[in-house]
């Protein structure tokens, strides 16, 4: 949530600042702003909306400088409005921030009693006065942001200009991440790599409570002790050329159709050619494993409760899945000798961090499955599996969670053989099912234009039911999420099984029921479901194979037939599906599929 960038160069920045947001807009897109220093005088430029608005009075009111920071903004405190976008400054100070300064109001009311004039309704505002104030004791920049975060509670990453110090650019973070980038004679810095990506492949991360103090080619890095530290440059492979929607409408739809090829990627890097598992060294024995823990948020926690089935069936390793914004402060009692495994794309998902924080001080190895190297989730790990699906921009995830699935599966099978609960035949077996995957994601793909006609049906509804059972349970609730995020129709994902208990009330015309019922073994018990919503007057789309349709006693009103696949594997599959209908009903309502409105790609703060 809030993307944001400082720049110290010699050159003018203003537009590197705005090219480094444009690769952060996927953090926020309420409004945006900059601000360079002018003759040592703070300057700024801030628009409402989308970062277009900021180019565009960028190019009617040009800022020149070589010092600059810039923020993309997800608002939390204060509408979205010029007043409220960052950056804040003072006559001495501007900072742009990613995080939530809990103590804001208290340290407000203080500095506006010393007569520190307030001019947004930001938790933000309140840093930059209250490093003014320091100033004005006489403190150096370094000292004032020192003294200043020592006040602050919450989380943060900040970048801060000084009036009259141009070659001075400071850096802080707690709890939201920030990047330093090295250039030749430059140095950045950005909320991620990608934002530097252009600019330099040469990359730190600060670490919990550090500050930065960076000068033409120099980065001093102090710890929240207030030693000097290193932190170790790491190369990225990160590509600055940007990143672009090809011949496709939205980034959505074009991560879509990539799927075939990042799935075989990841599961390249998993699996040889003879179909046996090559997982990287892990951190426990699966075999000493008592209890599996796994926490996420949104869609990775639903590739976390298709996990649980996984784990569950094929390495007989009892397993909980939580949605980390519970667990962190649940004080869950941890077995001896646990283990956890983290999912999630950014890597930087505040709550999904304090839940492996915690896991991890009660003594659980940690297995992650990450998109962003080098992302925060992954340093702390024990042990990384990454998702090798490339940067994901739309906010709706989708390829990232079918490359979820694929490490997860090679996890529970690698588990399963690992604890004598599969043989390796087995194991082989299902993997060559693995391996089928893209061939059957691009069959689906082909005929898009069958669920585009599907999706008619469900653009006029107010509210939508997803059905599904057992390993197509989780699908159901990530069909619903993905309607809800891009195309603000309201849905739920069920159980099939508790149709009866309560939701069943909710059947009428208007309602369509969205049932995924491949031909496996529940399949009669989704069908009886199906007659009991069609019974009620319910319309139902049903998600199906050929053997499935054959043997629906009655056929639904709306029903696409999807390739036969093993059991396994069938919620890689059935993703696809349940994403293109929520994409193309977006589209027929004419919604920002990429963009949903209230939505942040990367949530770093809870
Ligand atoms: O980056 P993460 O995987 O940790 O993000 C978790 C969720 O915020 C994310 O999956 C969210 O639910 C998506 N917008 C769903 O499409």
């Amino acid at each position: 949530m809030c993307g944001i960038v400082g720049i110290l160069a010699s050159r003018p920045v203003a537009d590197i600042l705005v090219d480094g947001l444009r690769r952060l807009e996927y953090r926020g897109y309420d409004s945006a702003g900059i601000a360079t220093l002018v003759n040592g005088t703070i300057q700024t430029r801030r628009a409402v909306g989308k970062l277009n608005a900021l180019a565009e009075k960028l190019a009617h009111e040009p800022l020149v400088g070589t010092v600059g920071i810039g923020h993309t903004r997800w608002a939390t405190h204060g509408r979205p409005s010029v007043d409220n976008a960052h950056p804040h400054f003072s006559t001495q100070v501007a900072v742009v921030h990613n995080g939530i300064v809990e103590n804001y109001h208290s340290l407000r009311v203080e500095l506006e009693d010393k007569g520190h004039v307030f001019k947004s309704e930001t938790d933000t505002e309140s840093i930059a006065h209250l490093i003014t104030d320091y100033l004005q004791q006489g403190l150096t920049p370094q000292a004032a942001t020192a003294a200043a975060l020592k006040r602050l509670e919450g989380a943060f990453a900040l970048a801060i200009i000084f009036t009259g110090h141009e070659d001075l650019l400071i850096g802080a973070r707690r709890g939201s991440p920030l990047a330093v980038g090295y250039g030749e004679n430059e140095m950045y810095l950005g909320s991620d790599a990608l934002a530097l990506a252009p600019l330099t492949n040469r990359i730190s991360y600060l670490e919990e409570g550090d500050w930065v103090e960076l000068t033409p080619g120099k980065a001093v890095v102090h710890d929240e002790d207030g030693h000097i530290v290193e932190r170790k440059i790491h190369q990225t492979n990160l590509s600055g050329a940007v990143i672009g929607k090809g011949e496709y409408r939205h980034f959505m739809l074009k991560e879509i159709f990539e799927q075939p090829v990042v799935i075989g990627d990841t599961m390249n890097a998993l699996i040889t050619a003879e179909n046996k598992l090559s997982m990287p060294p892990m951190p426990f024995d699966w075999k000493e494993i008592p209890r599996l823990s796994i926490v996420a948020c949104g869609t990775a926690c639903y590739a976390g409760m298709v996990a649980k089935y996984w784990f569950e069936q094929l390495a007989g390793l009892p397993v909980d899945v939580d949605v980390a914004s519970e667990f962190r402060y649940r004080e869950s009692p941890m077995v001896k000798g646990g283990a956890m495994v983290v999912i999630s794309q950014s890597g930087e998902t505040a709550d999904t961090l304090a839940a492996l924080n915690y896991a991890k001080k009660h003594g659980q190895k940690i297995l992650s499955v990450v998109n962003v190297q080098h992302s925060t989730i992954a340093r702390q790990s024990d042990c990384v599996v990454p998702t090798l699906c490339g940067p994901e921009i739309s906010v709706a995830s989708t390829k990232a969670f079918t490359t979820q699935l694929t490490v997860l599966l090679c996890m529970a099978l690698h588990a399963g053989v690992a604890r004598s609960h599969i043989s390796e035949a087995k194991a082989s077996e299902i993997l060559q099912a693995l391996r089928e995957i893209p061939a059957k994601i691009n069959e689906v793909l082909r005929e898009d234009h069958k669920i585009q006609e599907l999706s008619q049906n469900l653009a006029d509804a107010k509210d939508v039911l997803y059905l599904g059972r057992g390993l197509l349970f989780p699908l159901a609730l990530e069909g619903a999420l993905k309607l809800k995020e891009i195309s603000y129709i309201h849905a739920e994902g069920y159980p099939a099984g508790e149709l009866k208990h309560g939701p069943i009330a909710l059947i009428d015309e208007s309602m369509p029921v969205v049932v995924l019922a491949p031909h496996d073994a529940l399949f009669e018990k989704t069908a009886s479901n199906i007659q009991e919503v069609v019974a009620r007057g319910g319309k139902v789309v049903m998600f199906t194979d050929k053997v499935g349709l054959a043997n629906m006693p009655t056929k639904p009103f709306w029903v696409s037939v999807l390739p036969e696949t093993h059991p396994v594997v069938m919620p890689i599959l059935y993703s696809v599906p349940v994403q293109l209908l929520a994409y193309y009903t977006a589209l027929a309502k004419g919604t920002d599929v990429d963009q949903p409105r209230n939505l942040a790609k990367s949530v770093t703060v809870e």
